[in-house]
């Protein structure tokens, strides 16, 4: 599965022009390849050309769910990502929600709560859950 996220990723950006078409994993690697790849590397595992700067390391994306007892909590990874106006960002981690423009569906979560959600933004949590190491 890691041998092909160079792969993943560059079929995201060759498409992106009718990236809607596509599935949200690909749609997610175009989105991961533009706006996370200087800290967390194209490898995900942390290794991006500025992580060394930061005083808490960029995260390895690939082992999300193994730090979480073999489950990928999606939505902690969604509001990582999203950010929440006035939540404390401890590390270097940005916030995404100016940048994850297009659509917004409603998504269900785990609660039963129907929360209004960017399309972009399960893309890039779809594209992270399947790039998991099992
Ligand atoms: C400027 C550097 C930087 C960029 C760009 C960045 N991150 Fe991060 N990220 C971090 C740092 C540092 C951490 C670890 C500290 C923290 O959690 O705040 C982190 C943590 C995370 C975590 C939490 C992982 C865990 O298991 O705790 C997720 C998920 C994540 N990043 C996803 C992303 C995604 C997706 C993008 C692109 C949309 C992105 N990051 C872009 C620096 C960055």
């Amino acid at each position: 599965m890691i041998r092909s996220l160079p792969v993943i990723a560059m079929l995201g950006l060759a498409l992106s022009a009718c990236a809607q078409h596509q599935p949200p994993q690909v749609r997610g690697a175009a989105f991961y390849a533009k706006y996370c790849t200087s800290c967390h590397g194209t490898s995900a595992q942390g290794d991006g050309p500025i992580a060394a700067s930061f005083r808490v390391p960029p995260a390895n994306l690939t082992l999300i769910s193994e730090r979480n007892g073999g489950v990928f909590p999606i939505e902690d990874v969604m509001a990582q990502i999203n950010g929440y106006e006035g939540r404390h960002q401890f590390g270097g981690m940005p916030e995404f929600q100016k940048d994850l423009n297009g659509p917004v569906v409603d998504y269900v979560a785990a609660s039963g709560e129907v929360i209004k959600t960017p399309k972009a933004l399960i893309d890039m949590a779809s594209y992270l859950e399947n790039i998991q190491r099992d």
